[in-house]
């Protein structure tokens, strides 16, 4: 495969496209003076609190056509090399397809029948998942969102190579009825190996005669996985085709499977595959993922926001803003383009969040009133899985509010007129209205689900998935890949050998992690 050239991906401020989008983002409403519904995979995508115009919806088509979307969505669904840098496919679609490649076929069939096997034996009563980022994520974000009332089996995560993790996880449960799930792509992740190590001398230090027997390990590198003594039937696999932040589709969804139900793991993946299906084929315009990009693009590098905040009025999705940090980040933090230049506007934003209405006792003072305020993702269902109708009706009436008052804002006029009532004299309410006000005209989203359910969330999930894609499309950088985590990854490896008292071998520190090592080498020798 040839190195894609500077002229095969031309710098996006020169392009006239380019222009003429950013001079639209400027022009355009930006208080929803239309209503702008898009439907996809029974979610309901409200963008009428975002940049809408006549102008700008034709400037984005030319964009995207500049830009070759629609060769780019083609290759990223049907396989192709959307993955230059690292010479692959990112497939997750055909994770969640009705038709999948055989062995994909085959390790779904694999997955599920485990999972049934292990429910329906009893032996083992919990489940330790030992995984991170990728491999950890998803299946944590659906635990706790399917499992909020109990789940089939016990189940614990251990991520952090901090041992109050694992140490966590594993307190009070019963070794020898507990499986210890490894999920790790590579299967050369410190954090999980070292996790796993622990977990197995628990079992051991349990009595459990072959803690081996406990280990399930789901991973695209088998090999690794058999040398560290996983038996084959208990091996589940994806393959390096699958972006880590993309695999809770493959075996990685396998806690889904045992600890809330098969059902629920194939819900995950009908409801994907039903975005998948109208990120395909829906017109650009009616185009949920597309619409959802281009406004993320207009505001992060023409407007200039430079974070993303994500607001799930639903306390079951608390690890929804970390799942999609990573996604999102991970995929966008780029600075370089496909063709390795430096890029020509900002691109990945800061992702964070918190489920609403906590949010709003947290951090809402900021998006509010704040110098830099930042575009809001609320996302809602309408039906609701608790027989507290009135609690349900208050959480929407919060989840509406907060975005209109975004959206509208509160002038001077109207914030003095609630101070007058507080203050003194005309001068104090002025002064009091001056800290009142607020600007209004800051963007947001509002994402309908019908109800909370693997489907709705799988294709909540596909959405981001598309989003980010099609941003990285628009900006020319390559999501798929994440060379930036390596670095720290080699420094930390020759620090913790440094920490033993070891010599640094060559490597120089900065006064400050020397002056640190020395320090906690005498702390920890
Ligand atoms: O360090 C980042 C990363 O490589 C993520 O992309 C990935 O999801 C995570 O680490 C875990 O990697 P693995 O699944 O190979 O253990």
């Amino acid at each position: 495969m040839s190195v894609p050239l500077s002229s095969d991906v031309p710098a996006l401020v020169d392009l006239p496209e380019w222009q003429a989008f950013a001079e639209q983002v400027q022009l355009a409403d930006k208080r929803a003076s239309a209503l702008r519904i898009v439907k996809a995979a029974s979610l309901s995508i409200d963008l009428s609190g975002q940049a809408q115009s006549a102008g700008l919806e034709e400037a984005a088509q030319a964009l995207l056509r500049v830009r070759q979307f629609d060769a780019a969505r083609k290759t990223l669904l049907s396989g192709g090399i959307a993955n230059p840098t690292e010479k692959r496919a990112a497939w997750h679609t055909a994770l969640r397809s009705g038709e999948p490649p055989v062995e994909v076929a085959r390790e779904r069939q694999r997955v599920i029948e485990f999972a049934r096997k292990v429910q329906s034996e009893g032996r083992f009563t919990a489940v330790v998942h030992i995984g991170i980022g990728g491999s950890d994520w998803g299946p944590r974000l659906c635990v706790r969102a399917f499992g909020n009332t109990g789940t089939r089996l016990k189940i614990r995560f251990a991520s952090n190579i901090d041992g109050h993790a694992v140490q966590g996880a594993v307190a009070s449960l019963d070794p020898h009825k507990t499986l210890v799930i490894v999920s790790s792509k590579t299967f050369t992740t410190t954090e999980t190996l070292r996790n796993a190590e622990r977990a197995f001398d628990w079992l051991r230090q349990g009595g459990v005669e072959n803690p081996k027997d406990h280990l399930v390990a789901v991973t695209a590198n088998p090999k690794n996985a058999a040398a560290y003594g996983a038996k084959p039937e208990q091996t589940f696999q994806f393959w390096d085709w699958v972006g880590g932040r993309y695999s809770l589709w493959a075996a990685i969804g396998l806690p889904v499977a045992l600890a809330i139900g098969v059902d629920a793991y194939e819900g995950l993946l009908f409801g994907a595959n039903a975005m998948d299906k109208h990120f395909a084929t829906a017109p650009i315009a009616d185009n949920a993922p597309v619409q959802l990009a281009l406004a993320a693009v207009a505001n992060r590098s023409v407007l200039g926001y430079g974070s993303q905040n994500i607001a799930a009025y639903d306390a079951r999705l608390v690890f929804l803003s970390s799942y999609l940090q990573q996604l999102d980040m991970e995929s966008l933090g780029k600075s370089v383009d496909l063709a390795g230049n430096p890029v020509t506007v900002p691109t990945g934003s800061v992702v964070w969040g918190m489920p609403g209405t906590d949010s709003q006792h947290t951090f809402f003072q900021w998006l509010h009133q704040g110098t830099d305020g930042a575009p809001v993702d609320f996302i809602v269902c309408k039906e609701a899985d608790h027989p507290n109708f009135e609690h349900h009706r208050l959480l929407i009436a919060n989840c509406l509010a907060q975005r209109e008052a975004l959206l509208q804002g509160k002038d001077f006029d109207a914030a003095l007129a609630e101070s007058r009532g507080k203050a003194g004299s005309s001068e104090e309410a002025a002064w009091l209205a001056s800290h009142r006000v607020h600007p209004g005209g800051r963007p947001s989203n509002l994402i309908v689900l019908p109800r909370l359910t693997p489907y709705t969330l799988g294709a909540l999930l596909a959405l981001y998935e598309h989003k980010v894609f099609v941003q990285a499309v628009i900006w020319g950088i390559n999501p798929f890949d994440q060379w930036g985590v390596e670095y720290g990854k080699v420094l930390a490896a020759g620090i913790a050998k440094e920490l033993t008292g070891e010599p640094a071998g060559g490597t120089r520190h900065d006064v400050s992690t020397s002056h640190w090592i020395e320090a906690f080498r005498n702390e920890l020798g």
